[in-house]
C-alpha cells in the first residue's frame, strides 16, 4: 500500500466527517503507513541503546529504532550494517535538527562558576576539562551514509532538517517522522513536509522536542495534546510519552491515534545499554520524582531528580545553548558513576517508569500491544 493509499481514512458508512468525528474517522494505523505487524515504535533514545534493542523491537514486529545524533559516520555505518544482517523488518533512524549554536565564552564561565562547588569536591581541575559527548545535527555527511541503506523510516527530534536535505531523504522514499510538542508545532511539521506526526506529551522521558518556542508552558501532556493535534492535521498521528502498559497503548489508539512511541518503559530490557546507576534508579521509588532539565545538555529534558538538580534547581539559566552544557558536567558524572552514585548522571525517564522491566525487547513489545494488535 503506498502512503497516498494509507492516509485515505477508513470510514465506516454511518460516520460524518467533522471536527467532532475526526478521532473515529481517521483510523489509520502505524501498520497501513510502514509494513510492521504492530502499531508500536520503540523510541529511540541517544545514549541508552544501539542496533540491539531495535533490531528486538523490530524482529517483535514493531518497529526499532536507532538514535543517531550521538554517532559518529563510522559508527552509524556499523550499527546500520548490523540492522541489515540481523533484520529483514523496517526498522527507524533518528536524528536531532538543531542550530549548532555559538559557544559563548560568558556563558561557559558561569556554567563552570555554577559547578565549581562540585569539581572542587571531586577534585576535578576544570582547566582539563575537554569537549563533552557531541550531538550533531542531521547533515549532508550522515545523508550520504543512509543514500547507501535507504532506511524506511527517518524520524527528526527538534523540528525538519533544511528543505534540501530533507529532499534527499524522501529521495529514496523514506516516510519521514517528526516530534511535535504542541498544535502550532504539529501544524508547522505537515506544512513542511512530515508524513506523519509523533505527539510528544509533556509526560515523556528525553529531550522535549520543541523547536518553535523555548517557552515550557506551552508544553502539556498527552491527552491534552493528541486531540488536539489530531483535529489540527491531516496526518497520522503517533503518541507518545507516559505510555507504559496495554492499557495505555489501547487508551492512546482510542483516541485517535495511528500507534503508540515508548521509550522509558524498554530502559530495562538486556538489550538497552542503560547504565547501571540509571537502571537502579528507575527501579527504585526515586522515579517517582521526574522533572524537566537543562543541566546535562542545555535544553529541557524530563530525567530522574538527582543531586545536582536539587542543589542547583532543575533548570539553570548559566546552563550554556544545546548540546555545550555537557562538556562541563561530564566529569562529574564519571566520577561520581565511578562511585556508583547518579548524582550528576542523566537519568532519563518519563513520568511513568511503572512499565520498566528487566525482560527481554520482543516479551515487552508484545505485552504492550497485547490489547490492540
Ligand atoms: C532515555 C531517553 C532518551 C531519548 N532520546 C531521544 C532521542 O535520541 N531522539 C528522540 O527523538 N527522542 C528521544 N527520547 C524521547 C522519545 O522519543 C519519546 O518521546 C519518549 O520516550 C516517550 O515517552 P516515554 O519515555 O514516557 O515512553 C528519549 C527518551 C528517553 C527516555
Amino acid at each position: 500500500m503506498t502512503l497516498t493509499d494509507a492516509r485515505l481514512p477508513r470510514r465506516p458508512d454511518n460516520l460524518v466527517d467533522s471536527p467532532e468525528t475526526r478521532m473515529t474517522t481517521t483510523k489509520t494505523r502505524l501498520q497501513d503507513l510502514i509494513d510492521t505487524e504492530l502499531p508500536l515504535i520503540q523510541a529511540p533514545m541517544a545514549g541508552v541503546q544501539g542496533s540491539a534493542l531495535a533490531i528486538a523491537v523490530s524482529n517483535a514486529g514493531g518497529l526499532g529504532s536507532l538514535p543517531c545524533a550521538m554517532l559518529s559516520i563510522d559508527t552509524m555505518r556499523a550499527e546500520l550494517a548490523l540492522m541489515r544482517a540481523q533484520s529483514s523488518r523496517p526498522f527507524n533512524l533518528n536524528f536531532f535538527c538543531h542550530a549548532p549554536p555559538q559557544p559563548s565564552a560568558e556563558r561557559e564561565a558561569r556554567w563552570r562558576a555554577a559547578l565549581a562547588p562540585f569539581h572542587a569536591e571531586y577534585g576535578i581541575d576544570p582547566a582539563g576539562i575537554g569537549a563533552g559527548p557531541g550531538r550533531a545535527p542531521f547533515s549532508h555527511e550522515v545523508a550520504d551514509v543512509l543514500a547507501e541503506f535507504r532506511p524506511p523510516v527517518v524520524s527528526f527530534h527538534f523540528g525538519l532538517p533544511a528543505p534540501d536535505l530533507l529532499a534527499r531523504v524522501r529521495g529514496w522514499g523514506a516516510m519521514v517522522l517528526a516530534s511535535a510538542t504542541t498544535v502550532i508545532e504539529a501544524r508547522w511539521l505537515a506544512a513542511h513536509g512530515a508524513d506523519v506526526v509523533i505527539a510528544q506529551g509533556l509526560e515523556a522521558g528525553g529531550h522535549r522536542g520543541i523547536f518553535l518556542s523555548d517557552d515550557l508552558t506551552t508544553q502539556v501532556g498527552l491527552f491534552a495534546l493528541l486531540p488536539q493535534i489530531l483535529q489540527a492535521v491531516d496526518l497520522p498521528v503517533i503518541a507518545a510519552g507516559g505510555i507504559a502498559d496495554a492499557c495505555g497503548v489501547a487508551a492512546a489508539m482510542a483516541l485517535g491515534a495511528a500507534g503508540v512511541q515508548v521509550g522509558t518503559a524498554y530502559l530495562l530490557c538486556p538489550e538497552a545499554t542503560t547504565s547501571a546507576v540509571h537502571r537502579a534508579a528507575l527501579a527504585s521509588e526515586a522515579a517517582r520524582h521526574t522533572a524537566l532539565t537543562n543541566l546535562f545538555t542545555g535544553r529541557p529534558a524530563r530525567g530522574i531528580v538527582n543531586r545536582v538538580m536539587r542543589e542547583l534547581g532543575p533548570i539553570s539559566a548559566a546552563a550554556p545553548e544545546f548540546p555545550l552544557a555537557t562538556s562541563a558536567i561530564a566529569p562529574l558524572r564519571a566520577a561520581a558513576e565511578a562511585q556508583g552514585r547518579g548524582d550528576f548522571s542523566p537519568l532519563w525517564s518519563g513520568q511513568n517508569a511503572s512499565g520498566c522491566k528487566a525482560v527481554p525487547a520482543a516479551q515487552l513489545t508484545r505485552e504492550l500491544v497485547a490489547s490492540v494488535a
